[in-house]
């Protein structure tokens, strides 16, 4: 049976970007799969860019909150903290001994991290190698990732295989990115990749006077009122095409072409639609929020289902080392 795998950082409260274009899908896909799925919430890794305590709790619980306000069924897969599962950084410590020094220098990532920030501490460095023993600890064979993500995917891979080549084994399972045929890139508010870097993000959880603020601001071009207008790369379309049905759609690409609309107008259809679209994820959300006990049980829960298949594939490695 294939066994599929992938983490969120808890880096922040999960964006419209995220859930669209990571969450739900990996949702999806799970229902369609034998729920053979193990999902994480990666917060040793996110150890590299944030430093509070308070932040890091937090998001971990959001993270974990969105997961299971928009469906996810972690009775029948796993839902865990990366944390709760030490086994991960024994298995780290052996795999960085078979990574080569270049493999982590010529990395897309650690060289834009690099650049970018002013904290390039060795976690950003050997973060591939954690991530490879996140996907290899589980024997995963899938990891459902955006585009900028299969570069570790094949870090991982390539690790696994020196290791296995170096013991004449086929211990390590070799994972596969998995990532969907159209993977969308959501648009934020200024019209580029919606990211929490860029501050451009719509954080669906934000409560509807904000929210609605957020969505106000979203840029459009200087067309006056009366003039018709063009759907295409327009942001407050697009995010309302993804969220509305065909018909619905359909029916403001009439308006926008009518002319005598303006986009305040189309931004508070998008809000009305956002509104509808996500109050029962919202509910859900706000109600796992307010008692974070539940979540952490639910996280406990599947870190102890995750713990026995760490354990078994860790008690196949170790042997082969000597350990
Ligand atoms: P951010 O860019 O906000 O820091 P992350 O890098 O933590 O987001 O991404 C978490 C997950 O969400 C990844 O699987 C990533 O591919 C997906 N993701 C992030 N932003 C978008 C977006 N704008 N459109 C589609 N998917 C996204
Ligand atoms: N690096 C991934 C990201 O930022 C998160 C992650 C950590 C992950 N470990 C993983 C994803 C293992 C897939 C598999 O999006």
């Amino acid at each position: 049976m294939a066994r599929y795998l992938t983490g969120i950082q808890s880096s922040g409260i999960p964006h419209l970007g995220n859930i669209l274009g990571a969450i739900k899908p990996a949702i999806e896909f799970s229902k369609n799969l034998n729920n053979d799925c193990l999902f994480f919430i990666a917060d040793y890794h996110s150890l590299t860019t944030i430093k509070s305590a308070e932040e890091r709790i937090k998001n971990i619980r959001s993270v974990a909150a969105t997961w299971i306000a928009f469906g996810f069924d972690y009775n029948k897969n796993i839902l865990f903290r990366q944390s709760d599962v030490k086994e991960v950084l024994e298995l780290m410590w052996i795999l960085n001994c078979f990574t080569p020094f270049p493999m982590l220098a010529n990395a897309h990532s650690f060289k834009d991290k690099s650049d970018k920030l002013s904290d390039v501490n060795a976690g950003l460095f050997t973060y591939p190698v954690l991530m490879a023993a996140d996907i290899l600890l589980y024997d995963a064979q899938f990891v459902p990732v955006g585009k900028d993500q299969i570069q570790h995917i094949e870090i991982a891979r390539d690790i696994a295989s020196i290791f296995n080549g170096t013991y004449q084994t086929s211990s390590f399972v070799l994972p596969e990115a998995a990532v969907q045929a159209e993977a969308m890139t959501i648009p934020g508010t200024d019209g580029g990749k919606m990211s929490k870097s860029y501050g451009n993000f719509i954080d669906i959880y934000l409560e509807e006077k904000a929210l609605r603020k957020v969505i106000m601001s979203i840029k459009t071009d200087s067309t006056p009122l009366e003039l018709p207008k063009n759907t295409e790369g327009d942001t407050t379309f697009k995010l309302y095409s993804l969220l509305a049905s065909e018909e619905e759609t359909n029916h403001l690409k009439k308006l926008y072409e009518n002319g005598n609309f303006g986009y305040g107008n189309a931004k508070q259809m998008l809000f009305d639609k956002i509104m509808e679209h996500f109050k029962e994820a919202r509910d859900a959300y706000f109600e796992l929020m307010a008692h974070p006990e539940k979540i952490d049980e639910i996280l406990w829960v599947g870190a102890q289902k995750a713990s026995k298949i760490a354990q078994t594939v860790l008690t196949r490695i170790k042997p082969l080392v000597g350990f």
